[in-house]
């Protein structure tokens, strides 16, 4: 195992080393940021499949994806990459994200490297990223599609976005070593900002995640995981 320290300021709250040159781990919390098992896939299963979106998606005009823990951003790029594919003229898409320890632009792009059909989209979003101000950022990456980001604690986000989400990610690291990214009163808000018949979706199936998430109101269902997770899990909110 390749572990290369990298020390900018950015990367350093958050403890980033390097596996294997561009696989990045969090030393902070003991974790991965995505599947090792092809981080696209597990994205494309998870959040993209698990909230339903190439149905919905494809009959909205307004769509908002909401995500705890932007990370490298794959995630927003295998949603705008699919969302490229898919989209109708007038059709929008807003991103957003809540990210506690943004890493520098520079990290973001070798994360993504290994996916060179996001190449181009990479690109574009490092150059964004490089721009990047203390809290709030707003980028138009094209002309359908926004990306927002948040570069605060989570709960603390989501009580500046007074707004709601058709569907959300939930991506904090795994819940023994994030806890605060699964919280009671976090899972509460996320379903307070997420519309009438909105979703989520997780990698996890932890018990007392699944049960904050019923707590909170959403009808929570268990899913087949990705890779070599038995089940990951999804929900619904049905009332207002
Ligand atoms: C599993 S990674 C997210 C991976 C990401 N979605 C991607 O596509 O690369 C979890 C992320 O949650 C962030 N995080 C952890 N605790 C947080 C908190 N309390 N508030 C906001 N972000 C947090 C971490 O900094 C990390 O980037």
């Amino acid at each position: 195992m390749d572990l290369t320290e990298n020390t900018s300021t950015e990367n350093k709250a958050i403890g980033l080393k390097w596996e294997h040159e561009c696989v990045p781990y969090s030393k902070t919390y003991g974790d991965h940021f995505y599947s090792q098992n092809n981080g696209r896939e597990e994205c494309r299963h998870v959040f993209i499949e698990g909230n339903k979106l190439p149905h919905r998606l494809a009959s909205t005009n307004d769509f908002t994806i909401a995500e705890l823990g932007f990370g490298t951003g794959l995630n927003f790029l295998e949603t705008w990459n699919f969302w490229r594919g898919i989209r109708k003229e007038n059709q929008n898409l807003n991103f957003v994200s809540f990210e506690r320890h943004p890493l520098d632009a520079a990290s973001i792009k070798r994360a993504l490297a290994p996916w060179p059909a996001l190449g181009l989209l990479s690109e574009l979003l490092a150059k964004a990223w490089s721009s990047k101000t203390e809290k709030q950022n707003i980028w138009q990456m094209d002309p359908q599609t926004t990306l927002q980001v948040y570069f605060m604690d989570a709960n603390a986000g989501l009580s500046e976005w007074q707004y709601k989400a058709d569907a959300w990610y939930l991506d904090g690291f795994s819940p023994a070593k994030n806890p605060e990214m699964w919280s009671q009163g976090l899972m509460k808000s996320v379903f307070e900002r997420t519309c009438k018949n909105g979703t989520f979706a997780t990698y996890t199936s932890a018990g007392w995640v699944r049960r904050n998430l019923s707590d909170a109101g959403f009808d929570v269902s268990r899913f087949p995981g990705h890779g070599k997770k038995r089940h990951m899990s999804v929900g619904i909110k049905t009332d207002l």
